[in-house]
């Protein structure tokens, strides 16, 4: 969507995966859906490095209003869990240098059963516009997919008449997969970025199914992306329960080859330091937000690894090997720097960045490069063009 906005892919915070419709207050305060816990966020990433890191965007997903519409038809928040209500959340967020990130639906109702957009979508985005909420993740549950693409169009539309830039996240493609393809052309013109495939859950399987989905349906989707528009294969589960450290270190190196948003859906306020070192990579992160905005994809998949490659700006390139085999101990894998691999011919420079940052100097063509993979681990590397007449 040419608004302005997501011109690198979008960092942030949002609480869905590890929070869901936890509503009960009184029983669990600290990590129920109210005021509290996105301030306690915002708090945590100034203090804790996320800000810096470039995790700025911190997100409420379902579950945050109340279940009836205000006198005026507008959306108001549940009052016993947001009392101050979202704008001054928004002025608290703000006052820390980050920004608000909201939820609606397009159907009836919400997926959680909370008041849906359907017949309000643009009482909705002046409501959102009026609080000074920075980001909308707008939802596609309860309306028949036939309608669905009118009900994301006419939502950016609605937000696009606020005068707000207001970055607009949308599940189009996933709700419209299972009977019809996408059309990624209407979806990048009208959203910042575009969920297609099922809900992260705290798993590796579920990390999996996710590449399996995205490198089967590659030549789909890697076109569309680019500044402005990206797919959004979901939240990054790095620092909950569900993965190894080298399954963290997959999902890292993976979203940041797929130009991903990297959102977080974790509890800050108590993370691992491996964890948290790894989300805050800035070597990974720097893939991630390559100014150039190029998809990466999977280029090889063979003997129980997946190779996955993005160019990079500058006539770098990222490439990232994953050891799919889940038995025994770290695999090497043989990576030759071929002649027709213009960008090393005659040489490049070599990074090492997962699992252990170390650089390995010039590298010759035609030199094997034996890379030790860690079992659902991914070994992650630039090289850097020393051939002088590429550039
Ligand atoms: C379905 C979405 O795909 C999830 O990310 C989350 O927003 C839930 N709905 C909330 O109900």
């Amino acid at each position: 969507l040419d608004n302005g906005l997501a011109l690198k892919p979008t960092m942030g915070w949002l609480h869905w995966e590890r929070f869901m419709c936890n509503t009960d207050c009184e029983a669990d305060p600290d990590n129920c859906i109210s005021e509290r816990l996105f301030m306690q966020m915002a708090d945590v990433m100034v203090k804790e490095g996320w800000k810096e890191a470039g995790y700025e965007y911190v997100c409420i997903d379902d579950c945050w209003p109340s279940k009836q519409r205000d006198a005026q038809g507008r959306l108001q928040a549940d009052p016993k869990r947001f009392p101050s209500g979202i704008k001054k959340l928004a002025d608290y967020v703000h006052s820390k240098g980050l920004k608000l990130g909201i939820y609606a639906d397009l159907g009836y109702q919400t997926c959680g059963k909370y008041p849906g957009s359907l017949g309000h979508h643009e009482i909705d985005a002046q409501t959102f516009a009026d609080w000074d909420v920075d980001l909308l993740k707008y939802d596609g549950c309860y309306l028949d997919w036939t309608l669905v693409g009118e009900g994301y169009k006419n939502m950016s539309r609605a937000l696009n008449k606020t005068g707000k830039s207001i970055l607009y996240s949308c599940e189009w493609p996933l709700y419209v997969w299972p009977y019809a393809k996408p059309d990624y052309t209407a979806i990048r013109e009208t959203c910042n970025h575009w969920r297609n495939y099922d809900d992260v859950s705290d798993s590796w399987s579920s990390i999996k199914s996710i590449l399996d989905w995205s490198a089967k349906h590659q030549d789909d989707i890697v076109p569309s992306a680019g500044p402005g528009g990206w797919n959004d294969p979901d939240m990054l589960v790095i620092g909950n329960f569900g993965l190894s450290h080298a399954q963290q270190e997959s999902q890292m190196a993976l979203w940041a080859i797929m130009a991903a948003p990297l959102i977080m859906s974790n509890d800050l306020r108590d993370i691992c330091p491996r964890s948290k070192a790894l989300l805050q990579n800035k070597r990974i992160i720097a893939i991630s937000q390559d100014p150039l905005g190029k998809q990466g994809y999977q280029t090889f998949k063979e003997n129980d690894f997946a190779v996955w490659e993005r160019q990079l700006s500058g006539d770098r390139h990222a490439i990232a090997v994953m050891n799919t085999q889940e038995i025994g101990g770290p695999r090497k894998f043989l990576l030759g720097v071929a002649p027709g691999w213009k960008l090393c011919n005659p040489k490049c420079n070599v990074t090492l960045i997962l699992p252990k940052y170390q650089e390995l100097g010039v590298v010759p063509v035609q030199t094997d490069l034996m890379l030790p993979v860690n079992p659902s681990g991914t070994t992650l590397l630039t090289f850097t063009s020393l051939n002088t007449s590429q550039n």
